[in-house]
């Protein structure tokens, strides 16, 4: 009876992976995925994660019971000041009704079903470029999707203006979804003044923040700096969604730990919509995973923890910025054609090269480096000693 069924392809980023461990090169080098790897190109389970899930074991109390379907109660609280702020007014105010979900992707799903069954407008604007999951999400949610100017690949800087036109013709009410930080995949975000005018012109036009949340703390390396354009939408006493991931900051990738806030006008309002979040959650998958959400919560409420935690993310980040110079420095040395001061401009994660799909491919069939087809590179994936082979098939596929 399945005889008929299509092959579907790969998908365009976790594919990456799959080809990645098909290669037998001992010089393979994955650069797809945005996941962490330390300078000796091993994944990092973070101390303070470590620690935690000890304190976790040796707490005979413990027990395997269903989590309620809006899941930890202390990870949401605690996650919701993260984002917001701890002395955030709407918090304060009981205003926000938050739940925890499967990561930043379960979190998206979880609210575009919501908006597709309680809000007015179905049409959720996302930017153009913008992480390959995001139109899959909203439109599987029920969602019409378009997008907005965001990315100017001449300059390869924010379409400030693209963006402001695009957002200010779309129609009163639109859902826009918005990357709290490290815009994935152009490290490239708003300065906070334009963040200001941007939430100015939304504003003006009840357009409904929908922000993105998988970065905190790895684009400046302060987790209270990269909350500054969702705290900037909240202060002003309206609307928002937030989509918050554990995957990059705590590094619980396969966890699948994260929560949805929506931040209401009235703590009234605020428990209707978590009563109809949970009838979204029910018959999805009933209630979520308790591990990951216990360990952020033991970091998240312990002031020695949470302190170590801020370290071990802001060496992350360091390590990234590190390597971007790193990489610069070495193209500059072989005299690569090109401007490539945009590696050392973007932040965040990921580097957005410029390279086209074909290079793309030369550089994975030459010298056997995975990355994104548009040019997208992780540069958590690079260390030190893997930054000349880089550096060599960049050049290559430059200049060949
Ligand atoms: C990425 O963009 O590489 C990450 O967000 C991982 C993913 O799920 O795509």
């Amino acid at each position: 009876v399945f005889a008929n069924v299509v092959r579907a392809p790969e998908d365009p980023i976790l594919g990456v992976t799959v080809a990645y461990h098909k290669d037998q090169s001992p010089n393979k080098l994955n650069l797809g995925v945005g996941a962490y790897r330390t300078e000796e190109g091993k994944p990092l389970v973070l101390n303070v994660v470590k620690k935690a899930e000890q304190m976790l074991v040796n707490d005979q109390s413990r027990v395997k019971e269903y989590l309620p379907i809006v899941g930890l109660a202390d990870f949401n609280k605690l996650s919701a000041k993260l984002i917001f702020g701890a002395d955030s007014p709407a918090i304060q105010e009981n205003r926000v009704a938050t739940v925890q979900c499967l990561s930043g992707t379960g979190s998206l799903r979880v609210g575009g079903e919501f908006l597709a069954r309680h809000y007015h407008e179905h049409t959720v604007y996302i930017p153009q470029p913008t992480w390959g999951n995001h139109p899959k999400i909203f439109t599987l949610a029920g969602l019409s999707v378009k997008t907005y100017r965001y990315y100017n690949p001449e300059t390869r800087g924010l379409d400030f203006e693209g963006m402001l036109e695009d957002l200010g013709s779309a129609p009163l009410g639109a859902i826009v979804l918005l990357h709290a930080c490290a815009h994935n995949p152009t490290g490239v975000d708003p300065t906070i003044e334009q963040w200001e005018q941007i939430r100015q012109l939304m504003r003006s036009k009840s357009l409904l923040p929908f922000f993105d949340s998988a970065y905190q703390g790895f684009a400046s390396g302060s987790l209270d700096a990269d909350a500054q354009s969702v705290r900037i939408f909240v202060a002003d006493g309206g609307e928002c969604l937030a989509a918050q991931s554990y995957a990059k900051n705590m590094g619980l990738y396969g966890e699948r730990v994260g929560a949805l806030s929506i931040v209401c006008k009235t703590a009234d309002v605020a428990s209707k919509v978590e009563s109809q979040l949970k009838l979204v959650i029910r018959p999805m998958y009933s209630s979520p995973p308790l591990h990951g959400a216990s360990i952020v919560a033991a970091i998240l409420k312990d002031g020695d923890l949470y302190n170590e935690w801020t370290l071990e993310l802001k060496a992350m980040a360091d390590r990234i910025i590190s390597m971007r110079q790193e990489l610069f420095n070495a193209l500059q040395a072989k005299e690569t054609p090109g401007d490539w001061s945009h590696i050392v401009k973007q932040i965040g994660m990921f580097t957005f090269t410029g390279l086209n799909s074909e290079q793309v491919t030369f550089m994975t069939n030459e010298y056997h480096i995975y990355l994104t087809s548009d040019g997208r590179i992780s540069m958590a994936g690079l260390s030190s000693r893997t930054v000349p082979h880089l550096a060599d098939a960049i050049h290559a596929a430059v200049t060949g």
